[in-house]
């Protein structure tokens, strides 16, 4: 197998890609250690490797206690003290590794991937140095500041090129946002100089996923998760390093997929979920109330002339890929909701599966938030409510999903709630048996920062081809 080093790893959303790439039955990549910092996602990948390795044990099938686990017949404590699971944890935690990296501890950690990746002739570094500061949301509101020029985060990626400068793996795979485009520091564009620097002055040429030649344009780097089976607009630059002395290798562009996969495709099949009431007191009174709150406006509103948004048969390749394995669904609890909220929920939703993208001045006035500027165009308030469509790709999951629940409306009006962490894991396409460690904010914290796994899936696929494989 080949190894993989993953920095930045995340809760392994990349790493998953390339840990389920199989040859002829057998695994082509092995992760062998992975770096990050943050605890709650530490555990996340140290229970993720667990569980591949004592399902691999198991012949492929999941682990019967997992199972057990994810179906809330065993609590998280009692699978830790099965013995096999605990043996495997312990196994894990030999090579996930938290830390904070960088200048202060690169020695430390050249030494674990110098021991990881000892006997390997080829192996592949995957990862992204964080991106916050060069996210555009970032970037507008510190401009001016001082401390966002000093901002350790800007030069996190250094850590990454020391990784290249070291070692010289045979191929890397990064990952950031597209904010990095149009970033600049110094004068000069991030990505030029980026580009620049993991050249390592002709050791490495820096490829595209999508586009072939040599003479690239920065946006030539970014990917369109939704254009290669991800049911998410989701657009990140990712970077393909090959190091020069490979050779000739072929290069290909990932399959375009042939149609778009949507929200149901995604999570359409999961089981309903009534959100509770915040504020007043939570009772099936008050949801009922709110749904027909919604209900009666809308049929008073929007008449019975109104056409449902077709729903399309599921998508096989993702539908293999998240359930591929059987896992019960877990993760999948609704969060509260203020009762009118629950019902402007269910109006806009109500909106949508009639084809139209619902703002929030659309609401009755029943309903509408009382906000001095709320009919103003151009209020960023008025945006605040975004109702995912079942007919399309939803829009990207972002890692402050848990903060901004408006924003991820769940389509149904009958459910009247914003989605689920298992329904954030979905459009994310981490497959069902995936397991998020910590609190529920947490949780989605991890799912919003990952790269979605088919899509590295696909993207471990280019990088096995270019080694031979
Ligand atoms: C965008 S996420 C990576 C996602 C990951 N590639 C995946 O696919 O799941 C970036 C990660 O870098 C971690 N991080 C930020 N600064 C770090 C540092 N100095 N050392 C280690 N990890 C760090 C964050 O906690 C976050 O989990």
């Amino acid at each position: 197998m080949i190894p993989v080093v993953d920095v930045f790893a995340g809760p392994g959303g990349l790493n998953e890609g390339f840990a389920h790439l199989r040859r002829d039955d057998k695994a082509v990549f092995e992760v062998v250690s992975s770096f990050e910092m943050e605890p709650n996602a530490v555990e996340t990948l140290v229970m993720r490797e667990a569980v591949r390795e004592v399902s691999r044990r198991d012949g492929g099938g999941l682990y019967a206690p997992y199972k057990a686990m994810l179906a809330g017949r065993l609590q998280l404590g009692q699978l830790l003290d099965d013995d096999v699971f605990a043996a495997a944890v312990a196994r894990a935690r030999q090579h996930v590794h938290r830390v904070e990296l960088g200048p202060g501890n690169r020695a430390a950690v050249a030494d674990r991937i110098e021991s990881a990746t000892a006997h390997a002739k080829e192996w592949v570094l995957i990862g992204g140095p964080p991106c916050q500061a060069y996210s555009l949301v970032g970037r507008a509101r510190r401009t001016n500041d001082q401390s966002f020029a000093q901002d350790k985060k800007h030069f996190l990626y250094r850590e990454y090129l020391d990784i290249l400068k070291r070692f010289k793996p045979s191929v890397f795979v990064m990952e950031n946002v597209k904010g990095l485009l149009s970033a600049g520091h110094g004068g000069r564009s991030m990505i030029d100089r980026i580009l620049d620097d993991l050249g390592l002055d002709g050791t490495y040429e820096v490829r595209s996923l999508v586009v072939q030649g040599r003479d690239l344009a920065p946006r030539d780097f970014v990917i369109r998760a939704e254009a290669y089976g991800v049911p998410q607009r989701r657009h990140r630059v990712i970077l393909l390093g090959v190091r020069a002395d490979l050779g000739a290798v072929p290069a290909t562009s990932l399959r375009l997929s042939e149609t778009p996969v949507t929200v149901h495709d995604a999570i359409g099949d999961l089981p309903h979920r009534r959100s509770r009431v915040s504020r007043t007191k939570d009772s099936d009174i008050a949801w009922i109330r709110a749904r027909e709150l919604a209900r009666h406006l809308a049929v008073r509103d929007l008449g019975e002339a109104c056409r449902r948004e077709p729903v399309r048969a599921g998508n096989p390749e993702l539908e293999n890929w998240l359930k591929g394995r059987g896992a019960p669904i877990s993760q999948h609890d609704a969060r509260s909701h203020m009762e009118l909220d629950l019902a402007r929920y269910a109006f806009l939703a109500t909106l949508a599966e009639h084809g139209i993208a619902p703002k929030v001045a659309d609401l009755p006035v029943e309903l509408k938030p009382h906000h001095k500027n709320i009919d103003v165009a151009g209020t960023p308030f008025i945006d605040r409510f975004k109702v995912q469509r079942w007919s399309l790709p939803s829009s990207t999951v972002a890692s402050h999903i848990s903060k901004d629940g408006h924003y991820y409306i769940h389509p149904d009006p009958d459910q009247m709630r914003s989605l689920t962490v298992r329904e954030a894991a979905r459009l994310q396409t981490f497959p069902d048996d995936y397991w998020f460690y910590g609190t529920r904010t947490m949780q989605f914290h991890q799912v919003g920062n990952a790269v979605p796994p088919l899509l590295a899936h696909k993207i471990a696929d280019k990088v096995a081809e270019l080694l031979g494989q």
